[in-house]
Formats: C-alpha cells, structure tokens, sequence
C-alpha cells in the first residue's frame, strides 16, 4: 500500500533511506544554539554545516533527518506568506538525505526519482525539473527519467541554494508536480510567483562551495548533497488537497478552531486566512 497519512509519508521517507545505507539522524532543536546568526533552525543541514566544511568527522558519510524548521527571519523569510498561500508555513518539518563527501548528482537525483515514482507512486508524466543555468551534468542525469522540455534552467535566485549569506552552498535542482490540468499545462508558469499548480516540494542542492564574507566560493572539500523534502507539500499532494492546511497534519487544528469559534462551515471558509494563521503559528509556538 502506498503510503497517504503524514506519519506514513515521514516515516516511508526515513524507511527509504535506511535502507540505502543512510544513518537516521534526529532532528535538531528548532532553537539554533550552534550558530549565532541564526535564531531557529531553517534548514536540515544546519546541523550538518562542520562536516559539509570538512571540520568534522562522523562515523557517517550518509545521513537522512525529518527536521523540525523555522523560516521567520534573514534570507529565508516566509511568516509574510503564511494565510494568504496554500502552501507556505513558519513552522513545517523538511525531510533530508545527504551526503557528505560519499555520493553526489547521479544518485542524488536517482534516490530523489526512486522515492517519489516508486514508493509514492507519483505519476511520471505530473513531475518536472529545474536545475542551475549551466549544469549540464544534471541536465544529463535527469534526462534519464524525463523528456529534455521537462527540465528547466533557472538563475541564481531559484536555483543556487545557501544557508545564510556565507558558509555552505551549491547549485541545486528542484522537483515539481503539477496539479493542474494536463491539457492545459503551460511550463512557463513554473516558478511565477502567481502560480499555484506547479508545487516546488523537493530541492536537491549539490553542495560544492563554502562562501566567504567577501563573495568568493571556496570549493568544499569533498562535493557532497544536501536535500530538503517539505513534508507538508508531499501530504498534500498525496492527499489531493487544495492546500497544505487542508491536510490531516491541519485540519485537526482548523477544526478546533471552528468549534472555539462557533462558526459555521461558510464562516471558516470566509475567514480562511485567520484560520491558517491561528494554525500555523499555534503550531510553531508549540514547537
Ligand atoms: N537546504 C535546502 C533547502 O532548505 C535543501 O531547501
């Protein structure tokens, strides 16, 4: 059976991944005591930053987390976004494979291609790529599963991924699924930022550089892969929902909610960013 429950969904990813030599690795605490620039953990490689620099070793070269992350502050903010979208949060969980110095592009995208069509059983022809302007490598790997049109080259902005303004980066490839209509899917829509049926949920970044104060990218010591899955992106998915808050990680809350309130299912409708905010963050404070 394919799994469809978010406790599924976690625990089908960790599954995969032990069993492809992967150590699973705990989650980090969401309060970021490691590094002082950075108040709550926004990625499931801040816990991993010393051994991508090559300053600590581990008795592992592959790791796989479901990490508990917050994104309300410095380069990635999106507490703005949250009601209004469907698919944004402060507080969501992001599930990580990775490599440190053992495996890099090819299995990557492979791992990445195995799950999401073998074990989530996503339909082939719903998935897209996009990848970093001059990374023919990847533009090669990924042809193995997907027409040439179907990957996509972006800049820097979409597909360069850094933690923070220095330390750890690489060039990355995203995954999409496109929930829309098939007949009338329209590939420059993906990534707009009006669009809503190409939903970005996986970001294999290929972690190569350690960037300096002054710019410069300094090559890793060994090229190495970080990857993030947003656990509530692939629920809804599975779930067919129209949003991620219409998923069973959610609607539990939005359900206490409406019974507080005393609303009808028209009111809850109506006041469906309130809703998703009340949400989310009861969520993250929990956290
Ligand atoms: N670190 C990458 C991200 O957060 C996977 O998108």
């Amino acid at each position: 059976m394919k799994p469809t429950t978010s406790n599924e969904i976690r625990k089908a990813f960790l599954d995969f991944f032990a069993e492809h030599q992967h150590e699973i690795v705990a989650s980090s605490p969401l309060p970021n005591l490691d590094n002082p620039t950075l108040l709550f953990t926004n990625a499931g490689m801040n816990q991993f930053v010393d051994v991508f620099l090559g300053n600590e070793k581990r008795s592992y070269t592959r790791a796989a987390t479901a990490q508990k992350v917050m994104r309300v502050q410095g380069k990635h903010n999106d507490l703005e976004n949250v009601g209004p979208s469907p698919r944004h949060h402060t507080f969501f969980e992001m599930l990580g494979n990775f490599s440190f110095g053992d495996y890099f592009k090819r299995e990557a995208i492979d791992f990445a291609w195995q799950f999401v069509t073998g074990v989530l059983g996503l339909e082939p022809e719903r998935l897209w790529a996009t990848i970093y302007l001059d990374d023919d490598e990847s533009f090669v790997l990924w042809q193995r599963y997907l027409p040439a049109e179907k990957i996509l080259r972006f800049n820097e902005k979409d597909n360069f991924w850094a933690m923070g303004d220095t330390g750890p980066c690489g060039p990355n490839s995203e995954m999409f699924y496109y929930v829309g209509d098939m007949a009338t899917c329209d590939p420059s829509r993906l990534n707009a930022d009006d669009d809503e049926e190409f939903l970005e949920f996986w970001n294999l970044v290929f972690m190569q550089f350690d960037r300096q104060t002054d710019g410069t990218l300094v090559p890793l010591p060994k090229p190495s892969v970080d990857t993030g899955m947003g656990l509530e992106r692939m629920v809804r998915i599975l779930q067919h929902a129209h949003s991620t808050y219409e998923t069973d990680l959610f609607t539990p809350a939005l359900d206490e909610v409406q019974e507080l309130l005393g609303d009808s299912d028209a009111e809850r409708a109506e006041k469906f960013v309130g809703y998703r905010v009340i949400a989310d963050h009861g969520r993250a404070a929990t956290f």
